[in-house]
């Protein structure tokens, strides 16, 4: 039983809402195609059965991962960049109270997940270390490849910084490696200093990897239910996989419309929310859609805003600037609290009108206003709404965009696995900082720059 719907409404008077049902037949062929391991990417195929495939050792052992940072830990430290930390971190924060940094670990009842390595910023850095000074923290650090410069620079100067507060030998108690099983220079440091570790399989790549240890031991650190995520994931799962209709199936839907829109001359996506909570769900989609689709000169740009936040500051261009936008609404019909405005008896601030309103029906209206003035004014809306927030619902829409992003790689014919154009950016910056095997390009890009 999954709750997240798809509704394409609001496509009206930009696309013909009957013409997608023109993408069925290709779209069967494409889910055909990922579960028979038929099409591109192949190799990197093995996220679409973990929701089956997780086993019952696998899960009892990030548990008890997870209580033992309960145990000895205020913080916990996720180090990692693109797919070895977004996913972790957008869960974490759509979960955890919005101002969970501000509570104390007896309130939060968990330490506080915080992140590192997902830049090169000293202060950002320098910051967190003097932070630790004075807390009791444990390490994970993920990389799948274990040679990305960030999280490494990261996880050197915090193991020495855990070695110096603890001892080696306790430091090591504290640290976990996520990690390929055999190959990286993070494994063969694992190895060496027999720190504990757990696999990304072969078959998974970083942005589709929120469903092995990279996302479930944060997630289960911080506090949540990582078997309820996972069994959200398989009741979406076991929808996109076998519906073979646009009607039935929201993945179907959500990749017929979005490739509709960007056929008629739209081709950057906005994902919208209503909850600053969902900031980082957006982050982590952003990340997914754009290394997935963003090749071959091709591809939907993927941007993020957060409303009525930024009504104020991008509302302004998405209602009339370039025509080049479509959004896409992630929607929450129930918060999970209660808030009202109060009623005031002078009226002085003239907001009798919404008293005794919850928050979340002003929000709703907004959501609807909003809505209907951004498609008069040329910017078509796709609806994707959950009844709440909680880890079933998060594990339904994870899979959902995950599949959904594969099925809109194919439909674009590009590989939605690989990502060959971050290389470049690594390339110059290795030249640039004399890192050995780089030499030739290095007096060719400093020229440049003169
Ligand atoms: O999705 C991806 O594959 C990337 O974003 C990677 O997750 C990111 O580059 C980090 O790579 P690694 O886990 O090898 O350090």
């Amino acid at each position: 039983m999954i709750d997240l719907k798809v509704d394409v409404q609001g496509l009206q008077g930009f696309v013909d809402i009957n013409s997608l049902n023109s993408f069925n037949n290709e779209l069967v062929l494409h889910q055909g195609a990922l579960l028979n391991k038929s099409g591109n990417g192949n190799d990197f195929l093995g996220w679409i059965t973990l929701p089956d495939e997780i086993d019952n050792d696998l899960i009892s052992s990030i548990i008890s991962d997870a209580e033992k940072a309960g145990r000895n830990s205020e913080l916990y430290v996720v180090i990692g960049i693109g797919g070895s930390y977004l996913g972790a971190r957008s869960i974490i924060e759509a979960l955890q109270n919005n101002f969970a940094a501000l509570l104390s670990k007896e309130e939060r009842k968990s330490p506080l997940v915080v992140y590192a390595g997902n830049n090169i910023s000293e202060d950002y850095l320098s910051d967190l270390l003097r932070i630790l000074d004075n807390k009791d923290y444990s390490i994970a650090v993920v990389s799948k490849s274990g040679t990305t410069t960030e999280p490494a620079i990261a996880f050197r100067l915090l193991r020495k910084h855990l070695e110096n507060k603890y001892g080696k030998e306790n430091a090591r108690e504290r640290i976990i490696a996520i990690t390929d099983k055999s190959k990286g220079a993070l494994k063969q440091l694992a190895g060496l200093e027999n720190y504990k570790t757990y696999v990304i399989p072969d078959d998974v790549g970083g942005r589709y990897s929120v469903l092995t240890p990279v996302g479930l031991l944060p997630i289960a650190v911080a506090g949540f239910d990582i078997k309820e995520f996972i069994a959200g994931a398989k009741a979406m799962k076991d929808v996109v996989t076998t519906a073979k209709s646009i009607d039935d199936n929201p993945a179907f839907k959500y990749v017929a419309a979005r490739n509709a829109l960007y056929r008629v001359g739209k081709p950057v996506e906005i994902m919208v929310n209503y909850l600053p909570s969902l900031n980082y769900i957006t982050e982590w989609w952003k990340q997914l859609f754009g290394e997935s689709e963003g090749k071959e000169n091709k591809g939907i740009f993927p941007a993020g805003v957060s409303f009525t936040t930024d009504l104020h500051s991008m509302g302004q261009y998405i209602q009339d600037g370039l025509r080049i936008i479509f959004e896409t609404v992630l929607s929450v019909e129930s918060p999970k609290s209660n808030l009202t405005v109060p009623i005031e008896e002078d009226d002085s601030d003239g907001l009798n009108f919404v008293g005794n309103m919850r928050l979340s029906q002003i929000n709703l209206q907004a959501e609807k206003g909003t809505l209907l003035a951004h498609i008069d004014g040329g910017v078509p809306n796709i609806l994707i709404s959950l009844p709440h927030i909680n880890e079933y619902t998060l594990g339904q829409l994870i899979y959902f965009y995950e599949f959904s992003c594969a099925l809109s790689g194919y439909v674009l014919d590009v590989n939605p696995f690989d990502q060959p154009g971050v290389e470049d950016y690594k390339r110059n910056m290795f030249a640039l900082l004399g890192k050995p095997g780089f030499e030739a390009q290095s007096a060719e890009l400093k020229q440049r720059l003169q």
